[in-house]
């Protein structure tokens, strides 16, 4: 089949991690189509494109996913409740969108016959590491509902595979960052929230005491993945991770460096569900997907910085906004 005829349907493609991957999906000749309800996403995100087409419509409704699979050849599911504390206090409002909204998604990618379903797991489903680096066959104990409910997606998606066929692959996303992830949303991860801090001139916030680590991965790193994932033949589920960690504190001091904003952090209570220390294996991505990371997390921070600058450039001041 032709790169040109493959229709690919990306849910969630309105945001954060959706945007870049639709983009590069266009730029390799992909159709796509978008489905996504903008409660986290903004259209804005994506760019007009003739090979581009937006559904508004939501993962939980059955019809709006069937009508969006129809034609369609890959799916890249990425459409989700991303909040790990919001999945703590409504975890049944959270497994509507990460389990049942995903189950319509993949029986509908079943019905179809796609030829591949890619869909977004996450290093949530680990929980406290056994071992590091976690290995894709590490126990998973999740921390959070949010965890147990990427966890239960995997298992769906592996019957699906033994009742239907449906070639998967569930890519177990370490801590993403970059450009268009939203600062001010409840769900920005750590290195949006501390950048924006800095900025704007006031102390960033920790929660604990700054040595938890975390494997960053930069948006463009998991773009490639979900595109090299969605024309491998290989099924099951593979890390998309660095292979290496680092603490916030010192993450912190590689932001202070490159923004020179030189502010002390706030430190708050740690929360429970957060995991201490997490770093992913890079084994099966480099042999399923031959993907190793392209942006070094300078590299990363620094195209976040400029970026960061530049959407705060664009904002109206508040004189002329009020003109
Ligand atoms: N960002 C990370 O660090 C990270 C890490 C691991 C896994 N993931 C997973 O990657 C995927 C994308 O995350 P992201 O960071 O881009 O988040 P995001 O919030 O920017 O993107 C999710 C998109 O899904 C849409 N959406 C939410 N609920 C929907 C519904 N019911 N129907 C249709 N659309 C809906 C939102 O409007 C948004 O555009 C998610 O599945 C998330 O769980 C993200």
């Amino acid at each position: 089949m032709s790169t040109l005829k493959k229709q690919v349907l990306v849910t969630g493609g309105a945001g954060f991690i959706g945007s870049h991957s639709v983009e590069l999906l266009l730029q390799h000749g992909f159709n796509v189509r978008v489905l996504d309800n903008l409660s986290n996403g903004h259209l804005s995100n994506l760019p007009i494109h003739p090979r581009l087409e937006f559904m508004r419509g939501d993962i939980r409704h059955a019809d709006d996913v069937k009508t969006a699979m129809h034609g369609i050849t890959h799916c890249l599911h990425l459409a989700a409740q991303v909040s790990v504390s919001s999945s703590v206090e409504d975890p049944v409002g959270s497994a509507t969108h990460n389990i049942l909204g995903a189950l319509n998604v993949m029986h509908a990618a079943a019905q179809a016959k796609v030829t591949k379903l890619v869909y977004a797991s996450s290093a949530a489903v680990y929980g406290s590491p056994s071992q590091l680096p976690l290995q894709e066959e590490c126990a998973t104990q999740p921390l959070s509902p949010y965890g147990l409910e990427k966890w239960v997606d995997e298992r769906y998606a592996a019957l699906l595979h033994s009742l239907h066929g449906l070639p998967s692959m569930g890519l177990r996303y370490f801590n993403v960052y970059g450009p268009r992830q939203d600062p001010h949303s409840p769900y920005a991860g750590v290195i949006a929230r501390f950048l924006d801090r800095l900025l704007d001139h006031q102390a960033p916030v920790i929660f604990g005491d700054g040595h938890q680590s975390r494997d960053f991965i930069y948006v463009g790193d998991i773009a490639r993945a979900n595109l090299a994932a969605l024309l491998s033949p290989q099924d099951g589920v593979c890390n998309v991770a660095t292979g290496k960690s680092i603490d916030l504190l010192n993450l912190l001091g590689h932001l202070r460096h490159l923004s020179q904003c030189h502010l002390p952090a706030r430190h708050m209570p740690a929360k429970a569900e957060d995991i201490r220390h997490s770093c992913g294996d890079t084994q099966r991505l480099l042999a399923w997907l031959a993907l190793e990371p392209q942006w070094s997390l300078q590299q990363g921070l620094a195209e976040l910085i400029n970026y960061q600058r530049q959407v705060r450039m664009a904002r109206p001041t508040a004189l002329s906004a009020n003109a």
